[in-house]
């Protein structure tokens, strides 16, 4: 894994938006893979700012997000769809329709993981996707467990995660328990995969991921089997490397 340290979030951001920004400008049909969370957010600024300089056109992008919670609605304001709209999609010029993230009301979520990674396949991979990591080092709702999934599936989220992720809810209570999650083996259909990080939180999970020992206790650990992923986090989750 490549891994490059930055000053801070704004530099971590701003590189990780150029790097993408010069693979979208190499083809028009490009694929992005996204997340939500924190972590990403300057980048999908720094890419609204180039595509409202021109710099780069989102008419015929593509893209698919990593994980949803389940259940949800689009129209719930902490539901990934929702984000996703709010942080990107509203600010550049992508087609909605083109937009995919994991269905928080499908009533069959088996059979919809099923059609979400047949949909990940009809658009030929994904070209770059953009990875956050947990603080337990989990990658999409991939959380830390003896057997991880392959495939987009159905999951639980850890008390860890729901933890984390309370702080967007009136409480805890409201954090669904379930998500729908793409899988390692779909992550791993992407040609070049960004993995950021920012802030001491992170410093153990960025830790354990780098450190040259494969486990499904740590999920992200299992990118270095991944012939092109780059690393990009602040010092301070690079602390205890
Ligand atoms: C979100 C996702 C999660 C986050 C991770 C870090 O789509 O897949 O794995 O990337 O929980 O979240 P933040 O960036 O909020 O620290």
């Amino acid at each position: 894994m490549k891994v490059i340290v930055t000053k801070n979030y704004e530099e971590m951001s701003r590189i990780a938006a150029d790097m993408v920004a010069e693979e979208m400008k190499k083809k028009e049909e490009f694929v992005l893979g996204l997340a939500t969370g924190d972590t990403p957010v300057g980048t999908y600024n720094g890419l609204i700012e180039k595509c409202k300089k021109g710099e780069i056109d989102f008419s015929k992008v593509h893209s698919v997000n990593l994980d949803e919670y389940y259940p949800i609605t689009p129209d719930n304001d902490q539901s990934y769809r929702y984000f996703m709209n709010e942080k990107l999609f509203n600010h550049v010029n992508i087609d909605k329709a083109n937009t995919f993230v994991p269905d928080g009301t499908a009533k069959d979520p088996d059979a919809f993981c099923k059609e979400y990674e047949a949909k990940i396949d009809e658009l030929g991979g994904i070209d770059v996707q953009i990875l956050g990591i947990g603080r337990n080092g989990h990658i999409g709702f991939n959380e830390p467990e003896a057997e991880l999934y392959a495939y987009t599936h159905l999951t639980g989220l850890t008390q860890n995660t729901i933890e984390a992720n309370a702080r967007f809810f009136a409480s805890e209570d409201e954090v669904p328990k379930q998500a729908l999650t793409m899988g390692i083996k779909s992550v791993f259909k992407a040609r070049r995969i960004l993995i950021l990080a920012s802030g001491a939180n992170k410093a153990e999970a960025i830790q354990k991921m780098l450190k040259d020992r494969i486990s499904t206790d740590c999920p992200a650990s299992l990118l270095c089997l991944h012939p092109d992923v780059t690393v990009i986090c602040d010092e301070a989750a690079y602390s205890l490397v």
